[in-house]
């Protein structure tokens, strides 16, 4: 018998339309001859057809951000007793977070930028202060979005305060950083539960200063499958994914986003996407595919790896 395999996209974030692509990509992708594909698409306000999800016999969410990244949809289909695909509740919550996820990744003694965080009741009491630990250049940050919205580089005092602004209108927590100057941005795809497939790392050009919306979606940035980087630096960046990845308790798939110094200089942990683009010109994919795993069996591996989640 086949399985039932429902596909969750959409969904309350700001991402909602690159779900879609996504999502579509997956479906497009799962082998019908294993798989009897449901597709369940989530507004914007949050609805979706529950019997869909409570009849299916694997869910597989394609969702980014708020509402399907961030461990709400997996401690939902949790506490429905459905196995799933990709992280589970804690550590998505705990990687959309990246106030979080870098607390955790100090705690591990792993190499990430210079950050301080701070709300909005301390931003209006204590603006100067705050102010005086920015690091300049910096990058002002809402804690958990993704896509690059609400994030934005500054340079002086003046544009730390509309940065902050800006992020406070997407939500009520930020994260400044010090700005990495002069970098590559690098990708590493992983696939697996304890033995993990961990490919060859990937190099985002973007094509405005940094890597805004418009040079994730709109712009001319470049995708360069495998970095052009020497072994001993690549085996540097896998080893760092995989720390990266462990140390959040990761489970199914996950991409990996590091800044290298120009040219093979010193390495920062950026971030951890645990539902990372899924269409056919997104780099988790093209990545995997490097590795000698299509789309298909991509997929394949990655329900597998959700249905030996579901036993522990
Ligand atoms: N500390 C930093 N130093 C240098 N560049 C940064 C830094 N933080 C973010 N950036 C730039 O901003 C982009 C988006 O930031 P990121 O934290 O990855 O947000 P998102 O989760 O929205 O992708 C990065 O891909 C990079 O181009
Ligand atoms: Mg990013």
């Amino acid at each position: 018998m086949k399985k039932k395999v429902a596909v969750l996209f959409g969904g309350v974030s700001p991402e909602h339309e690159v779900s879609l692509i996504s999502g579509q990509a997956v479906i497009d992708n799962l082998n019908k001859d294993l798989f009897d594909v449901s597709p369940v698409i989530i507004s914007k306000k949050g609805e979706f057809d529950e019997e869909k999800v409570k009849s299916a016999d694997f869910i597989f969410p394609v969702l980014h951000g708020i509402g399907g990244e961030d461990g709400t949809m997996q401690l939902y289909l949790e506490e429905l007793g459905k196995p799933y695909a990709g992280c589970g509740s804690k550590s998505s919550a705990v990687a959309l977070d990246k106030i979080l996820s870098k607390g955790i990744w100090q705690n591990h003694n792993l190499p990430i930028p210079s950050f301080t965080y701070f709300n909005k009741d301390e931003w209006v009491k204590n603006k100067e202060e705050i102010i005086k630990k920015i690091s300049l250049p910096g990058f002002i940050k809402p804690f958990n979005t993704g896509s690059s919205l609400g994030i934005s580089k500054v340079k002086t005092k003046e544009e730390i305060i509309s940065a902050v602004n800006e992020a406070f209108k997407i939500c009520d927590k930020i994260i400044a950083e010090e700005s990495i100057e002069n970098i590559r941005e690098i990708e590493v795809g992983i696939v697996g539960n304890n033995e993990l497939i961990i490919s060859k790392p990937g190099e985002v050009v973007p094509c405005e200063e940094f890597y805004t919306f418009d040079a994730k979606y709109k712009g001319n940035s470049k995708i360069i499958i495998p970095a052009e980087i020497s072994s001993v630096k690549v085996t540097e960046i896998r080893e760092l994914a995989e720390k990266a990845y462990n140390a959040l308790e990761c489970r199914g798939f996950a991409r990996v986003d590091l800044f290298m110094q120009k040219p093979e200089g010193k390495i920062f942990l950026n971030e951890i996407n645990t539902i990372p683009g899924f269409t056919q010109f997104s780099m988790f994919p093209k990545l995997m595919e490097n590795s000698g795993i299509n789309f298909e069996r991509l997929l394949n591996k990655i329900i597998e790896l959700g249905l030996e989640n579901a036993k522990i």
